[in-house]
């Protein structure tokens, strides 16, 4: 045999030498945890579809607060479950509104707990669509003025980032010159920028009871064939004033992670999103595959991939794993 002086295993011969040459690293300081929050009292109810997770009341955050502090997990993502709908999801700009009395408990609760907010209009509209309809179609210059409105609200409601997922056409900029003209320059926003649609939120759909009445939402969510167009939506957002980029879903879509994070000088964050979830514990749950592996597995694909931050449904056990020494 020649003389061979690349030998690959060599630092894959012990765990040492595997954790100390590690290309990607996981820290909860990354994660973000996703949290329905319903109208009413005393609420904690399962999520059909989505094993383990809940919708809570307002006043029941605060024990899920305590689990998520337990596990150095910090920042939230806020979708909310009003009582009432109508054509112009109004709801989700009242003062009182449920997202904004999350924020406002939370806030003064919980001031250690970091509160992001998704804008959007699905989970609000009694079409459930995420925006204003013209006849059958979502109107997006009309649109536009309701999804600032919703965020100053949030913003006034003590929201520290704004995350907009309508898929609307110039949002960024409406709502970047909604928050600077009320004094909330320094208030940073997450933009879904790069969103597919996608048959892997089926499962968030019925958690967040935002399923269309008719249709889809193809006329503004993103073709799952194209990527040039993910890299320009990126780059448009960041131009109107985007802080940080999202690419969501994660799993199926980790080519176009690593393109915009090529592209990109801000932090990309992706979504991993309830069908990915959803797949995992369905396959454990049949027995086919170890479901702690195979969320580490899959989480460090995504940040290989280039994320910087990971929004997942996963989020506490993820934070668990890593203080365990079990991941990254
Ligand atoms: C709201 C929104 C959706 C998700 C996040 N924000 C649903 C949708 O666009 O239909 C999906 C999240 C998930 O599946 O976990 N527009």
């Amino acid at each position: 045999m020649a003389e061979m002086y690349y030998r690959a295993r060599r630092l894959r011969g012990s765990e040492t030498l595997r954790s100390m040459v590690r290309e990607t690293r996981l820290s909860a300081e990354t994660l973000i945890y996703p949290v329905f929050v319903k109208a009413g009292n005393n609420i904690q109810e399962p999520i059909p579809a989505m094993e383990g997770q809940y919708r809570y009341s307002v006043d029941r955050l605060g024990s899920l607060y305590d689990r998520l502090l337990e596990q150095r997990l910090r920042k939230v993502l806020f979708f909310g479950l009003p009582e009432k709908k109508d054509p112009q999801g109004s709801s989700a700009y009242q003062a009182d509104g449920i997202i904004q009395s999350a924020l406002q408990y939370t806030a003064a609760q919980y001031p250690e707990i970091f509160r992001i907010t998704d804008v959007c209009m699905c989970e609000y509209t009694s079409h459930g669509h995420c925006g204003i309809l013209e006849g059958d179609q979502v109107d997006n210059d009309k649109t536009l003025p309701y999804l600032a409105k919703i965020a100053l609200s949030h913003a006034e409601a003590g929201a520290q980032m704004l995350a907009p997922s309508d898929m609307m056409d110039g949002r960024v900029a409406v709502i970047r010159r909604a928050l600077d003209s009320n004094g909330y320059t320094a208030l940073p926003i997450l933009s879904y920028a790069v969103k597919y649609s996608s048959s892997f939120y089926g499962p968030f759909r019925i958690a967040a009871d935002s399923t269309p009445a008719f249709g889809d939402r193809k006329t503004y969510q993103m073709d799952y064939h194209n990527q040039k167009e993910g890299i320009r939506a990126a780059l448009k957002d960041i131009e109107e004033g985007a802080d940080m980029v999202m690419v969501k879903p994660a799993l199926a879509y980790l080519d176009v992670i690593q393109r915009v994070a090529d592209r990109v000088m801000v932090p990309v964050v992706a979504y991993s999103v309830s069908g990915e979830y959803a797949m995992i514990k369905a396959a454990a749950h049949a027995g086919y595959m170890d479901e702690a592996q195979m969320v580490c597995e899959s989480t460090v694909s995504i940040f290989r991939a280039g994320a910087q931050v990971l929004i997942s449904y996963y989020a506490p056990e993820i934070a668990r794993m890593i203080a365990q020494g079990r991941i990254g």
